[in-house]
C-alpha cells in the first residue's frame, strides 16, 4: 500500500507513463537540465576531458542534480576493482536517492564492449571483430547476457555497445570494435547483442537483474573516416550511406535498443551531433527510434572546438538539443547551466526538453531503479568473472579463430612433436590478446596467453621452449630464436598488434614515427617479419599466429610461413583457444569477417565493391577486388563439399520472400562446422549495384560423411536497389545467389 502522502512516481503499481508525468511536472528547469547530463570520474590522463575525482561526482549529484555518472569502467577510470565498484555505485545512488529534492536515481553507464573488461577479472570475450568471426548469432546473445549480468552486479546499468559500425577502412584504429565489412552481417550481430545485453527474462525486461539498457553507436558511417582517420570527415554517398551504414542501425533499433550514440564525424558537411537531418528526420522520423540518444563523450562541445559549426559552447548546446540530442555524456554543470541558459533566453524551447527528460525518466523506470537502485555489494565479485562465463568466453574465442592458410596440411600438429617452439612479441602477452576496451598491464594470472596454453594442451613428453625474438617493434635476440627454432620439431611464431584504443596505445607500439598502431600502414613491424625470416629459415616447419585488431598485410609473412592462424583479439582465454586449434583440439571454423587486403595501396578491399569498367580491356587492369584473403575464408580440418544451390521459384515476384537452398556435405574424416554464406548479385540494375553482397549465412555442424541444407530468406529489402533519398525498389529482371562456388539465378517479374 501506498502512503496518501506518497508522491504518483514513488508508487510502483502506477503504470510508468504516469510515473514520468507526476514527476516532470514536478521538476525546475535546472532539475530537468541535470537529468540531460553526465559526468565521469577519471585519471590523470584523461585531462582533456575536465578529469573529476568521486567526491566531484557526489557534489555535482548532490548540488547540481546530474542525472548520469560514469565512476569506473572506463580506459581512464581509476576504480576498476570488483569489490570496489558496486560499493561507489551504491554511494553515489544513495546520494541522488536520498540527498536530492526528487530522488531520481542515477544511470551508470560504462563501455563494456567485449565483456565488463574495464573491471579486473571480469570476463573478457574476443572484441567484435573476432566474436564476428565466429559468425555466430547465438554465441554474440549469449555473451552479450554474461556482459550484462556482470555489469549489473557492479551497479552499472547502460552499456556504450553495441557497436554498429561498418568497417570499410582498415587504417581506422577501431576496426576491431566492429563486426566487420558487411552490412548483414554487422546487423544481424548487433541486433543479437542488443537481444542479449536488454534480455527478455520472465518479462521483467530492462529491471531484471542479468539486464542493461544496450546504446547502438555511432550513428551513421563513423567507421570509413578518410584516411582511417578517427573521427575524420566522412563523405559517403548517401545511397552508400543508405545501403551500407544505415541498415546495421535500423536492425539493432528494431531489437529495441535502448539507447543510440551518434559518431563524432561529420557527414556531408554536417557534424551528426548537431544535425536534425540525421538525428531527428533520419533517426526519428525515418527509422522510428523513441528511445534516448546520447552523445559521443564531448562530440556538443566539438561542434564549437573542432567542427567550426558553432560560435560558442553555448551555440553547440543549443545546436544539440534543436537537432535531437537528448543527452550530453559527459557535459557536467557547465553544460546543465548552459541548457539552463537556452531555455530562458528562448533559444531552445522548454517543451524540446521535456521531450528528453521524459526519455531519460522513462529508462530510469524500465530499469527499475526507483524501486531497486542499489545492488549487493558482495555480488560484484561472486558474479564478475564466474567459472560458467570464463568457460563461454574459451567457446567465444575457439570458435573465432580463423586458418588462413595450411600447406601441406601442417596444422594439426602431429602427436609426435617432441619439442616446440613458441616465439614472437605476443606469444606471452595477455594485453595483446585483449586489446583496448580492456584494464590494461594485466597479470598473466587473468588468463590463459598462446605460450600457456601450448603449455597446457600438450602432453608431458612435449617441451615447448619460448624465447621472445622481438618486442612489438624491435627485435631482441633473433640468434637465440634461430636456435631454438632449429631444435625444434616446429616453431610457432606469434606475431601482430598490442594493446590500443582509437588511435593511441603504448608508445612501444606506436613507435618513434607514430606508423603503428595509426593509419599509414598494415604492414607488420619489420623487427616482427625480421624474426618470422630467421625462424622459417632455419627449416624448421613454422606456424605464423596473428593477433591483433585488424586485418594486417602480410604478403611476405604468409609465404614465409607454413600455416597462418589468426585471432582478432580473442580476449582472456584467447591462448588457450589457439593453441587448442594448433594441436587439433578444436577444428576450426572462423571466417574472415573483413577482407585482408596485400598492402594499404589495395584499400577499398571489401568483397561487394562496384563492378569497375575496364577499358583497356580485361587483362591489362588488377583486379577490382584483390585481397590476400577474401571475406568470409577460413580453412577446417575437415573438407566440406557444396553440392547444389536452388531457389524457391526461377520467376519472383517482387513482393514476396525467396526461399534459397544450398547443400553441404562434409566429405573429410573429422566433424567441422561450415559457415554457408548467401551472396546476392542484381545483374541488370537502374543504379550500379555491387558485384557481390552477403545477405544471409548459417553454421552448420556436420559429421565425417554427414550432408544438410541451409536455408535462407530472401526478403525484398535484400534484393532493393537503394536510392540516394533512401527509398528503395525491387527491380524486374535476373539476380544470382552464389555460395561456396555454387550459383543460381531467378528472374524478379514486372
Ligand atoms: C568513444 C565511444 C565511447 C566513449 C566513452 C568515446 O571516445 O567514441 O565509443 O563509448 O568514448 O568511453
Amino acid at each position: 500500500m501506498v502512503d496518501e502522502g506518497t508522491p504518483t512516481y514513488e508508487d510502483r503499481d502506477a503504470s510508468i507513463d504516469e510515473r514520468v508525468t507526476d514527476l516532470l511536472e514536478r521538476m525546475t528547469l535546472a532539475e530537468k537540465t541535470g537529468q540531460l547530463t553526465g559526468v565521469f570520474s577519471s585519471d590523470a590522463r584523461a585531462e582533456p576531458y575536465g578529469s573529476h575525482t568521486l567526491k566531484d561526482l557526489e557534489s555535482l549529484v548532490r548540488e547540481r542534480g546530474i542525472g548520469w555518472v560514469t565512476p569506473f569502467a572506463t580506459g581512464f577510470s581509476t576504480h576498476n576493482s570488483p569489490a570496489v565498484v558496486p560499493r561507489i555505485a551504491n554511494r553515489l545512488q544513495r546520494i541522488a536517492r536520498e540527498e536530492t529534492r526528487l530522488g531520481i536515481p542515477l544511470l551508470v553507464p560504462v563501455d563494456a564492449v567485449h565483456g565488463h573488461a574495464n573491471v579486473a577479472g571480469a570476463t573478457v570475450f574476443p572484441h567484435n571483430l573476432g566474436l564476428a568471426a565466429t559468425w555466430s548469432r547465438d554465441l554474440v546473445r549469449r555473451a552479450a547476457r554474461v556482459t550484462a549480468t556482470e555489469m549489473r552486479a557492479t551497479g552499472a546499468t547502460v552499456n556504450y555497445s553495441p557497436n554498429a559500425d561498418v568497417a570499410r577502412e582498415p587504417r581506422w584504429g577501431r576496426t576491431y570494435e566492429t563486426y566487420g565489412e558487411a552490412a548483414s552481417l554487422v546487423g544481424e550481430l548487433a541486433r543479437a547483442e542488443v537481444e542479449g545485453l536488454q534480455g527478455d527474462t520472465d518479462g521483467a525486461g530492462l529491471a531484471d537483474e542479468t539486464a542493461v539498457a544496450a546504446t547502438v553507436k555511432h550513428f551513421p558511417a563513423y567507421s570509413a573516416p578518410r584516411r582511417g582517420e578517427d573521427a575524420a570527415p566522412n563523405d559517403v554517398s548517401m545511397s552508400t550511406l543508405r545501403r551500407v551504414f544505415v541498415p546495421p542501425f535500423e536492425r539493432a533499433i528494431d531489437a529495441g535498443a535502448a539507447a543510440v550514440m551518434p559518431s563524432y564525424s561529420s557527414v556531408d558537411g554536417e557534424p551528426i551531433h548537431g544535425s536534425r537531418r540525421f538525428l531527428t528526420a533520419l533517426l526519428r522520423e525515418e527509422l522510428g527510434f523513441d528511445g534516448l540518444t546520447l552523445s559521443d563523450w564531448h562530440g556538443v562541445a566539438f561542434l564549437h572546438s573542432q567542427h567550426g559549426t558553432a560560435s560558442s559552447l553555448r551555440d553547440a548546446v543549443d545546436q544539440a538539443t534543436r537537432a535531437g540530442l537528448d543527452v550530453a555524456s559527459i557535459g557536467g554543470r557547465e553544460y546543465a547551466d548552459l541548457l539552463v541558459d537556452s531555455v530562458e533566453a528562448d533559444a531552445v524551447a522548454e517543451r524540446r526538453l521535456d521531450e528528453s527528460v521524459r526519455r531519460v525518466l522513462e529508462l530510469k523506470f524500465r530499469l527499475g531503479l526507483f524501486d531497486d537502485p542499489y545492488v549487493d555489494p558482495s555480488k560484484g565479485r561472486a558474479v564478475v568473472g564466474r567459472d560458467a562465463h570464463r568457460e563461454l568466453s574459451l567457446t567465444c574465442a575457439r570458435e573465432s579463430i580463423v586458418l588462413l592458410q595450411n600447406d601441406d596440411g601442417l596444422l594439426p600438429l602431429e602427436d609426435g612433436i617432441d619439442d616446440l617452439l613458441v616465439t614472437g612479441p605476443n606469444a606471452d602477452s595477455l594485453d595483446a590478446l585483449c586489446g583496448g576496451w580492456t584494464v590494461a598491464d594485466l597479470s598473466t594470472d587473468h588468463g590463459t596467453t598462446v605460450r600457456g596454453g601450448l603449455d597446457t594442451v600438450t602432453d608431458a613428453e612435449t617441451t615447448v621452449a619460448f624465447e621472445p625474438g622481438a618486442s612489438t617493434r624491435s627485435t631482441t635476440d633473433l640468434d637465440a630464436a634461430a636456435a631454438a627454432a632449429s631444435a625444434a620439431d616446429a616453431a610457432v611464431v606469434v606475431l601482430g598488434e598490442n594493446w590500443y584504443v582509437h588511435e593511441f596505445g603504448p608508445a612501444a607500439v606506436t613507435g618513434p614515427t607514430g606508423e603503428f598502431p595509426t593509419r599509414n600502414r598494415l604492414e607488420l613491424p619489420p623487427a616482427q617479419t625480421r624474426l618470422l625470416e630467421r625462424v622459417a629459415e632455419t627449416g624448421t616447419p613454422t606456424v605464423l599466429v596473428v593477433v591483433g585488431g585488424r586485418p594486417v598485410a602480410i604478403p611476405d609473412e604468409a609465404r614465409l610461413a607454413d600455416a597462418v592462424v589468426l585471432g582478432f583479439y580473442p580476449g582472456y582465454e584467447g591462448g588457450r583457444a589457439i593453441a587448442d586449434v594448433l594441436v587439433g583440439e578444436t577444428n576450426p571454423s572462423g571466417r574472415l569477417p573483413i577482407s585482408m587486403p596485400k598492402s594499404v595501396g589495395h584499400l577499398p578491399t571489401v568483397h561487394d565493391h562496384d563492378p569497375s569498367p575496364r577499358p583497356l580491356g580485361e587483362d591489362a587492369h588488377p583486379p577490382a577486388y584483390d585481397p590476400l584473403f577474401a571475406f568470409g575464408h577460413g580453412l577446417s580440418y575437415t573438407d566440406f563439399e557444396y553440392e547444389a544451390i536452388s531457389c524457391s521459384t526461377e520467376r519472383h515476384d517482387p513482393a514476396d520472400d525467396l526461399a534459397v537452398s544450398v547443400t553441404v556435405t562434409n566429405r573429410g574424416d573429422r566433424a567441422g562446422t561450415e559457415v554457408v554464406q548467401l551472396y546476392l548479385r542484381d545483374v541488370v540494375s537502374s543504379r550500379v549495384t555491387p558485384v557481390r553482397e552477403l545477405v544471409g549465412f548459417e553454421r552448420v555442424s556436420l559429421e565425417p560423411g554427414d550432408r544438410t541444407q541451409a536455408t535462407f530468406s530472401l526478403n525484398p529489402a535484400d534484393m532493393s536497389v537503394v536510392h540516394p533519398d533512401g527509398t528503395t525498389v525491387v527491380e524486374p529482371g535476373r539476380f544470382e545467389v552464389l555460395s561456396g562456388g555454387r550459383s543460381a539465378e531467378f528472374t524478379v517479374t514486372e
